[in-house]
């Protein structure tokens, strides 16, 4: 029998009178048929307060690569917590943690911590112009950088309005925006090394850094083509500006070295979020000992009342830890468990006619859904998945998924933990398999 939700809905009636809109970040709105109220998670596993179990690649928004509630985070953090939770003061726990991120990464010369990564972006940026003494900073079309005013240019511009496709628009799809912030970026198609040296020319010694997703996660998972990293980074040298990789979501998730060693380039600046804290609120600001000369001089202000807490403190170096115990293997062996969950999906789909085409690197993928008439092949680009990917069809099979218990984040993406088992995702398929009947059956486009 499918899942129903019967507690959730009637938690998420009695939040509408105390949280505005019934959610504390707008995007878990859009887990349907109801968001979700969660009692209790065990590795890669989740069982909410209707007591339904989920097999979860949700993973907090893929910030959980080391599953639910490890018993020694939960340790690490008790003990902590036992000597104190804040001190807003230094500790040797936080060179301790600084020292494990440096040993990993290898333009990790110097970092500092925040409690999230929008906020450090922000300190990128800041460096960044105070570094160059530029005001521009170029990102990509469809990459996100948190939720900030600076974090969103170009990140969902709506077709109608996006430009061509030589000058993607700079929309910001919040209101209540600062509206000059707009004027504070180049936005660029991602995966076309060309276009990008052309813009690049454009605005040539106007521009203090080139940020950007090296896979680009948060639309589509696409991997960066050859020569798009090296194209950033030979840029970078050439016109003197900072290349900023955002790595909240790669970081530590493509192994130690983060997407850095995976793909093999060298950023100046570096944003760590998600998996350094595995689950906390924990991130930060990595970078080049030139990059982070502005912070040594103390020319700019980078602050902040809860910087490396001691309990984020301690759950980040059992994560740090955790990868560095992972040994050789890792992540090979996490992506070709995510490998094969790809390719389960994608041979189910097709025993019903249902255009699911699992795309992304296995370690994290996003389930693109092709319209009707579709073209095949890999999608390149955020105008690439906007124009193929059938999202109201997607949102429709992820509730499917969802009532046979298995949970992946609502806009299609799917991470891998450490603790997901080969039978694990044996377990997802054979619940993919009803899901993906039922939608198949129950499927009807809006006309
Ligand atoms: C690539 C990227 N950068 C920045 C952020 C912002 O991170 P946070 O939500 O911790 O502020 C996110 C969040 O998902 C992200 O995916």
């Amino acid at each position: 029998m499918p899942y129903t939700f019967a507690k959730s809905q009637e938690l998420f009636q009695r939040a509408q009178n105390s949280i505005a809109a019934g959610v504390n970040s707008g995007i878990r709105k859009m887990e349907a048929p109801v968001p979700l109220y969660f009692a209790r998670g065990s590795g890669p596993n989740l069982w909410d307060v209707d007591g339904n179990h989920y097999l979860d690649f949700q993973l907090g928004q893929g910030a959980l690569l080391y599953g639910h509630a490890p018993a020694g985070m939960a340790e690490a953090i008790g003990a902590q917590a036992k000597l104190g939770t804040h001190w807003a003061a230094q500790s040797e726990l936080e060179i301790e943690v600084a020292e494990r991120v440096q040993s990993m990464l290898p333009s990790a010369e110097l970092v500092r911590f925040n409690n999230s990564a929008t906020e450090v972006v922000l300190a990128a940026f800041r460096l960044a112009r105070a570094h160059t003494g530029r005001k521009l900073i170029l990102k990509f079309e469809g990459h996100y950088h948190g939720w900030a005013d600076e974090g969103l240019v170009g990140f969902a511009n709506p077709p109608a309005a996006w430009g061509d496709d030589e000058s993607p628009a700079r929309l910001h799809p919040s209101k209540g925006v600062i509206p000059e912030v707009l004027d504070q970026f180049v936005v660029v198609r991602w995966n076309d090394p060309a276009h990008l040296r052309r813009k690049v020319d454009e605005y040539r010694g106007q521009i203090a850094a080139i940020v950007f997703e090296p896979v680009l996660c948060n639309t589509c998972c696409l991997e960066p083509v050859a020569g798009q990293l090296a194209t950033i980074r030979e840029l970078c040298d050439r016109d003197g500006m900072l290349m900023i990789s955002d790595e909240t979501i790669t970081g530590f998730r493509f192994g130690a070295a983060s997407a850095q060693g995976f793909y093999g380039f060298r950023a100046d600046l570096t944003i760590l979020g998600k998996a350094i804290g595995g689950g906390t609120p924990f991130a930060a600001l990595a970078g080049t000992r030139a990059a982070m000369a502005k912070i040594l001089s103390g020319e700019i202000v980078h602050a902040g009342t809860l910087n490396a807490n001691p309990l984020c403190l301690a759950a980040s170096k059992w994560c740090l830890d955790q990868v560095r115990a992972q040994g050789p293997e890792f992540p090979a062996a996490t992506q070709a468990l995510g490998q094969r969950l790809m390719t389960g999906l994608a041979a189910l789909a097709r025993e019903h006619d249902v255009a699911l085409r699992p795309q992304g690197p296995g370690l994290i993928f996003h389930a693109v859904m092709l319209k009707p008439g579709a073209g095949e092949g890999l999608i390149r680009d955020y105008r690439d998945y906007v124009q193929r990917h059938d999202a109201p069809r997607w949102a429709h099979l992820r509730r499917c998924l969802l009532e046979e218990g298995v949970r992946a984040i609502e806009r299609g993406i799917w991470s891998i933990s450490t603790t997901h088992t080969e039978a694990d995702v044996t377990e997802a398929l054979v619940r993919s398999r009803r899901a993906i009947a039922r939608h198949a059956a129950g499927w009807k486009p809006a006309t």
